[in-house]
C-alpha cells in the first residue's frame, strides 16, 4: 500500500489578477488535507473509494471528465505504467494494474481552499510511487496544472504550486516559483461563507469585464500586482500592520472586480470590527472563504465574530 497527503491552501494576495500575469502570494494550510492510499487488489479493475463524496466506483464506470477519474486516466495514459504490474484491463491497447484507491479529504470542496488541487497532487504521488515511478515535485506540479486546466479553464497554476511544494510562495504565472521568507510568523483566521462558488464562473466573469474594457482592467490588475509586491516586503520584514492595510486595499479591488458578495463583505467587516489588522476574500470569491490577519491573542475573538456574522466554520492557521 502507498499513501500520500497534500494540504489545503489560501491565497493571501493577488487572486484574479494572477490570471493576467500579476504576482500573487499564497500559503499552505496544513490543518486540512487530502489523503490518498493506493493498494494492489485481487478484484479486476481500478476501484475508487471516496466516502466523503459518496463515491464507490470502478474507474471505467465514471465519465472521463470526472475530476478524480480524469486524474487517474491521464496519469495511466500519459505516464508509462510499468509492464511488470499485474494487469487486468485492456483499454486503447494499454493494460492497467488492479488497484484499490482510497481518497479522504478534510478540505471543504469548492470553497477556495484548494481541495481539487490537493486531491490531484496526493493521487499523483501515491499512484506514481505505487507503480514504482515516483514523480518529482516538478513533474507533479506540471501534471496537476494540466488537470486544473481541464476543470478550470484558464487557471494561473497557483493552487497546484502551493499544494505541491507546501510552502508560502510568491507566484507569477509562467515564471519559476519563489518561496517566501516569512520574517515573523503571522496568524490568519479563515472564515467560510459555506456558499460553494465555482472559481471557473468568477474567473470567466472577470474575463468578460476585461474583454469589454482592457485598459481599465489592466490598470486594476496593476494595482493588485503592486499590492502583492508590497505585501511580499511586509511579510519578509514582519510588518503586520502594513500587511493588514494591504489586505483591505486588495479586498476593495476585488469588490471592484465584482467577485465579492454580501456574505463575504459581512465577514470581512465583522473581522475588522473584532480587531483584525486587515481582511479580504480569498480565492475565486462570490462565496467560499475570506481571511483575516490577526494578532495571535485576537484570533479567538475574531473567529467568534465571524461565526456570529454567519460564517459556517472558521480555521486559524499560522504562516511560517
Ligand atoms: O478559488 P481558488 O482558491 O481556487 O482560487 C482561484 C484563484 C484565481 O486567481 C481566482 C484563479 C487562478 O487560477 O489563479
Amino acid at each position: 500500500m502507498t499513501a500520500s497527503s497534500a494540504p489545503g491552501k489560501i491565497i493571501l494576495f493577488g487572486e484574479h489578477a494572477v490570471v493576467y500575469e500579476r504576482p500573487a502570494l499564497a500559503a499552505p494550510v496544513t490543518q486540512v488535507h487530502a489523503d490518498v492510499e493506493v493498494a494492489d487488489s485481487d478484484r479486476p479493475g481500478i476501484w475508487i473509494n471516496a466516502p466523503d463524496i459518496d463515491l464507490h466506483a470502478e474507474l471505467n464506470s465514471l465519465p472521463s471528465d470526472h475530476p478524480i477519474a480524469s486524474v487517474i486516466h491521464n496519469f495511466l495514459f500519459l505516464s508509462r505504467v510499468p509492464r511488470s504490474q499485474p494487469l487486468s484491463q485492456r483499454e486503447k491497447g494499454i493494460r492497467f494494474p488492479n488497484l484499490e484507491i482510497k481518497i479522504a479529504s478534510t478540505i471543504p470542496v469548492a470553497s477556495g481552499l484548494g481541495s481539487g488541487a490537493a486531491v490531484t497532487v496526493a493521487l499523483l504521488r501515491a499512484l506514481s510511487s505505487h507503480l514504482d515511478h515516483p514523480m518529482t515535485d516538478e513533474e507533479v506540479n506540471a501534471f496537476a496544472y494540466e488537470i486544473e486546466k481541464l476543470h478550470h479553464g484558464t487557471p494561473s497554476g497557483i493552487d497546484n504550486t502551493v499544494v505541491t511544494y507546501v510552502k508560502p510562495v510568491y507566484f507569477v504565472k509562467g515564471q519559476p516559483i519563489e518561496t517566501l521568507q516569512v520574517g515573523k510568523p503571522f496568524t490568519i483566521v479563515i472564515g467560510d461563507t459555506g456558499l460553494p462558488a465555482p472559481t471557473k464562473d468568477s474567473v470567466g466573469d472577470v474575463r468578460k469585464l476585461w474583454e469589454a474594457d482592457k485598459e481599465k482592467w489592466e490598470g486594476v490588475f496593476d494595482k493588485v500586482g503592486e499590492i502583492a509586491k508590497k505585501a511580499r516586503e511586509a511579510i519578509e520584514s514582519g510588518e503586520w500592520k502594513v500587511l493588514g492595510e494591504l489586505m483591505d486595499q486588495n479586498h476593495a479591488l476585488l469588490q471592484e472586480m465584482t467577485v465579492s458578495s454580501p456574505e463575504l463583505d459581512r465577514l470581512v467587516s465583522a473581522a475588522r470590527n473584532a480587531g483584525a489588522l486587515g481582511a479580504k476574500l480569498s480565492g475565486g470569491g462570490r462565496g467560499g472563504n475570506m481571511i483575516a490577519l490577526v494578532e495571535p491573542e485576537k484570533a479567538e475573538a475574531v473567529a467568534s465574530a465571524l461565526i456570529s456574522a454567519g460564517a459556517k466554520r472558521t480555521l486559524t492557521t499560522t504562516v511560517t
